[in-house]
């Protein structure tokens, strides 16, 4: 298969920051004398007492850790804020598109927004928020979800920030994991024209969080909601009062900045902590080079704050480089499918940052959505959160960047910070679906299944082998469990849970996940959770949950489900199981099929077969593979002959 190759536009080529020679001198330094070349890169980050050790780490067992910069100190909303304000304090730091494209946007400047940040933690503060206290996060994408962000850096806490789509029970879970007395939120959120009931989802998910003694709540949409007298503060009320002085707690490198919770193959998500010095270099730096960042440029991650891309790439990152940053609150296809680009021209945006499963339902309207809007400032594109598909690409290049704007595919993880395997705008030759090349530092490496390096052109699992400075630094509250998922699969090893491709020019092509996680729609979902969320069903025995094509999302979700005994399973109870999911995690776990079966595929020892389920789930049946060790073959044939229509 001829494979389509993009180089490197004149137009870049010579303007760029990075070119190809450099980054290929620059990445074998990168790697060959770490030490030293982290040392300069760090200077980007203005510490208040600056580190001499540089690089501690160790993916081995025995001496297993993960420091950076560790005897360094800094503060990083002073890094994001502060010291922009002499030269750059008016610049625009946030311009916000609500909603509804009839209501104003709002333009935030530096000196704006560290004025309002500092007031904000002076109120965490009178809250009872110190350092290292956890502060959740359950807000719409405004730009107080920035100002929360920064005030808990300012003070030294540790803000979790739960997907404002989640549903009260998934809140109240990551609020209790985390142990956090306080969570902000708003009255009502607004997307896509529609009002999510923040706040009384914030209520629900307290009946069950007894800790919590404070809710902070923005008024966004006005809505009559009832306020629980000494718990509830009114974000308005409660800052004006506050002053507009508030001192950058001094923090130590290796001091907590975030949790985020992500699921994994087993059990309940996980709290991945990230801490303050390393991750501010790897966001701000891969901020700069990958996106080719020069201040003044306006700069769009259309990404939600709920997940790692709105943390590094709509908050920190672009803010510790002085960007403009813009902050989106809506969707791209209402109140119909030109609002992204309508957004653009408004803007004029002129670097676009977006998940592939919006390029594809945008795809699919039709190309007079964009052609009708001028997008003339566009000049650099990316895309992060699933492969992006050949088909998917050629479309973004050629009708979105009318082939100006070079693509940068990101690979990246919640785990890793910041992005991992890119391209660089001026520097890497672009092949439509590839990943590309690893930004520098990063060490990618194939192995087997028994872990044997992978030489050359091959297929296997992707592994990292040495430490990079916004790798995550542990699981809140499970000191085992860092070590035990991601470094056990291949002793020494970091396992990204990723199946990936290199070819013979050295580029990497992610395949997608090999473990038990399904990526819907850029969102990361373990089946193990949705499959506790349908068992916990009174009517349910047992689910089997994998991942399915789906022409939007990327993968959709295909559950197995096994009734109890004297249940008679019918459309009424799999619209319930479906509503039912949707109410124990969120929207973005709805189902797309359920097959009730009388039971699933089984091994003697009484294993779930999951490999003959991810077949049907893919359709592709014609080689099940060996079924013998099945404790009844027959259920597959039943599998088989009920599928339901897709
Ligand atoms: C997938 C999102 C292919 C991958 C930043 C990874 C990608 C998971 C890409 C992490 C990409 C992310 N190409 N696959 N450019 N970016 N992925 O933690 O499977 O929400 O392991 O972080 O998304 O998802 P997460």
């Amino acid at each position: 298969m001829g494979e389509a190759i993009y180089p490197v536009p004149e137009s870049w080529a010579s303007g760029a920051l990075v070119n190809a020679a450099q980054y290929q001198d620059r990445y074998v330094r990168s790697v060959n004398d770490p030490e030293e070349f982290w040392r300069e890169e760090a200077r980007r980050i203005d510490w208040i007492r600056p580190f001499t050790r540089v690089k501690n780490t160790s993916f081995h067992e025995a001496d297993f850790g993960i420091r950076w910069f560790e005897d360094g100190t800094l503060n990083l909303c002073a890094n994001a804020l502060d010291r922009h304000l002499a030269e750059r304090g008016d610049a625009i730091a946030i311009l916000w598109e609500a909603d509804d494209p009839t209501e104003p946007e709002r333009r935030i400047t530096y000196r704006e927004l560290h004025e309002q940040v500092c007031r904000f933690a002076n109120l965490l503060k009178q809250q009872g928020v110190g350092r290292g206290h956890r502060v959740t996060i359950y807000l719409p994408m405004v730009p107080e979800a920035a100002v929360a962000m920064l005030a808990c850096a300012r003070i030294g806490a540790i803000h979790s920030i739960v997907f404002a789509g989640f549903s009260p029970d998934a809140l109240a879970g990551r609020i209790k994991d985390c142990d956090s007395s306080i969570v902000l939120t708003a009255d009502e959120g607004l997307r896509g024209g529609r009002k999510v009931p923040l706040k009384a989802n914030v209520d629900e998910a307290l009946n069950q969080c007894p800790g919590v003694t404070s809710v902070i709540m923005l008024r966004r949409t006005g809505a009559d909601v009832p306020m629980l007298a000494g718990r509830d503060v009114d974000w308005h009320e409660g800052v004006a009062s506050q002053s507009a002085d508030c001192p950058a707690e001094e923090m130590g490198a290796e001091d907590p900045l975030f949790i985020l919770y992500t699921s994994g193959s087993t059990g309940k998500p996980k709290g991945v902590m990230h801490t303050t010095g390393g991750y501010a270099v790897w966001a701000s730096m891969t901020h700069h080079y990958v996106f080719d960042y020069r201040p003044g440029q306006i700069y769009w991650c259309a990404a939600d704050i709920g997940w790692v891309t709105g943390h590094s790439y709509v908050v920190y990152g672009p803010l510790m480089n002085g960007a403009t940053t813009v902050m989106f609150e809506g969707v791209p296809n209402w109140p119909d499918p030109s609002r992204f680009w309508q957004v653009v021209d408004k803007f004029g945006v002129e670097i676009f940052y977006g998940a592939p499963t919006a390029l594809r339902a945008l795809m699919r309207e039709g190309d007079e959505w964009v052609k009708k809007t001028s997008r003339s400032t566009l000049r650099l594109l990316g895309s992060v959160g699933e492969p992006i598909n050949p088909e998917a690409w050629e479309w973004y290049h050629k009708v979105v960047g009318e082939r100006r704007c070079p693509i940068v595919d990101t690979w990246w993880q919640t785990e890793t910070g910041g992005t991992m395997i890119t391209p660089l705008p001026g520097a890497t030759a672009l092949k439509p679906g590839s990943a590309t090349l690893p930004f520098f530092g990063v060490q990618p490496m194939l192995v087997d299944n028994d872990g044997k390096p992978i030489e050359g052109a091959g297929d296997g699992c992707l592994v990292i082998t040495d430490s990079w400075p916004g790798q995550m630094r542990g699981v809140w509250g499970d000191s085992e469990r860092f070590f035990q998922t991601y470094f056990t699969t291949f002793p020494g090893l970091y396992f990204t849970g990723d199946g990936c491709r290199r070819d013979a020019d050295g580029y990497y092509w992610i395949t997608g996940r090999i473990d038990d996680v399904i990526n819907v729609s850029g969102h990361r979902m373990g089946t193990a959770e949705i499959e506790s969320a349908l068992v916990a069903h009174s009517r349910v025995a047992e689910a089997a949950v994998v991942g399915m094509p789906h022409d939007i999302k990327g993968q959709g979700i295909y559950a197995f489900v096994t009734c109890n005994a004297e249940v008679e399973p019918d459309e009424a109870l799999r619209k319930e199981l479906v509503q039912w999911v949707r109410h124990e995690i969120g929207p973005i776990a709805t189902p797309d099929i359920i097959q009730f079966t009388p039971a699933l595929p089984k091994t003697r020892s009484g294993k779930i077969m999951r490999r003959i389920l991810r077949k049907i789930g893919e359709n592709d049946v014609s080689n099940l593979g060996d079924t013998s060790t099945l404790a009844d073959p027959s259920v597959v044939d039943h599998l088989l002959a009920n599928r339901p229509a897709t």
